[in-house]
């Protein structure tokens, strides 16, 4: 089965890209946080160095534009190809109140007549230029019912994948999946479909799959993997259970990178708290620990935790 990670902005950079593809790999694609090209510059520097090859080496990278302006999709994908992706990914989802207001993500979703004009610039241009672009969308803005019209709309383009994360803006990430519409998309797109939402266990993809009749292959994967970044290969059967070994790998690294790019201490500590706000479901019954690791202000009060506690070898 193919396994893509979800972006994840704030989380799943370079940084964390590569040490998770170090120590675990599996992942079929990447999909790099999404870049917001505005009119004076398609992609700044820091997005640059996210996404550049030099920065991602052995990693099957999707990089993905949020934007409502062809023109400004269209120079950021040409600034893409030329660092050698042949695949973009457009966010149709993003549920967030600043972004929706500029029109964007999902905040694109109800403007149908603009999305259809901005579907044929984009896809002119990436038959012209060999360039694939896949999707990203929720169901839609206001109502999971929009969504009947955009399978339509999505069906007129040749979308390379369409990823379908079953919930209206307004859902955020909460509640269950809305799945008869992902139902409904299994049956009327013509699109190549990729399932987005709420795994979190080999049992949570597997009750999907029996829902829809199908299994879910390729599938999206976010919260679930970073929460326990073993999912992927318990889905893939290469493990039963989590490896905490691997997991300590992957903390080590990712504290002592973020210690290399970042200080005080407070700010590489944030960045952890982060983290252990999903790892968090790993450590059942360790409630005071994680506590204490939450507030830890410094290395030393944080290590203390982790390495005298939750991590001792
Ligand atoms: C903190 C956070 C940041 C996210 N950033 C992005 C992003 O940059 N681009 C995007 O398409 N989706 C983004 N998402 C949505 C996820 O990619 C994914 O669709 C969502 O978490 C649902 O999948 P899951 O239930 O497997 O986590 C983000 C979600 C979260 C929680």
């Amino acid at each position: 089965m193919k396994i893509y990670f979800a972006p994840l902005e704030g989380i799943t950079n370079h940084l964390f890209r590569n040490a998770y593809n170090e120590i675990y790999g599996h992942i079929d694609k990447y999909f790099a946080p999404f870049i917001s090209p505005s009119e004076k510059c398609p992609i700044t520097p820091r997005e640059r160095k996210d996404v550049t090859p030099e920065n991602n080496k052995g990693i099957n990278l999707v990089p993905q534009l949020l934007t409502c302006r062809s023109d400004h999709f269209i120079e950021g994908a040409k600034e893409l190809q030329a660092m050698g992706y042949n695949e973009i990914n457009l966010n149709l989802g993003c549920p967030s109140g600043t972004v929706c207001a500029k029109g964007k993500g999902a905040g694109f979703l109800p403007e149908t007549l603009a999305l259809q004009k901005f579907l044929d610039d984009i896809y002119s241009y990436a038959e012209s230029d060999s360039m694939k672009i896949s999707i990203k969308t929720r169901l839609g803005y206001f109502n999971p019912d929009e969504f009947y019209d955009l399978v339509d709309i999505f069906n007129a383009f040749p979308i390379s994948e369409l990823i379908v994360h079953p919930r209206i803006k307004s859902d955020f990430y909460k509640g269950e999946p809305r799945k008869e519409y992902y139902a409904y998309a299994l049956e009327h797109s013509k699109c190549p479909l990729v399932y987005n939402g709420n795994i979190f266990s080999v049992k949570d993809h597997d009750g999907f799959s029996s829902t829809f009749g199908v299994s879910l292959d390729p599938v999206m994967l976010g919260r679930g993997l970073i929460s326990d970044p073993s999912l992927a290969d318990k889905l893939k059967g290469f493990a039963t259970e989590t490896d905490f070994a691997k997991f300590r790998r992957l903390h080590d690294t990712l504290y002592h990178e973020y210690q290399k790019i970042m200080s005080p201490d407070i700010n590489v500590l944030y960045k952890m708290r982060e983290l252990w706000g999903y790892w968090q479901t790993l450590f059942d019954g360790k409630d005071r620990d994680i506590k204490r690791l939450l507030k830890a202000k410094k290395y030393a009060e944080y290590e203390d935790v982790v390495y005298r506690g939750l991590l001792e070898e």
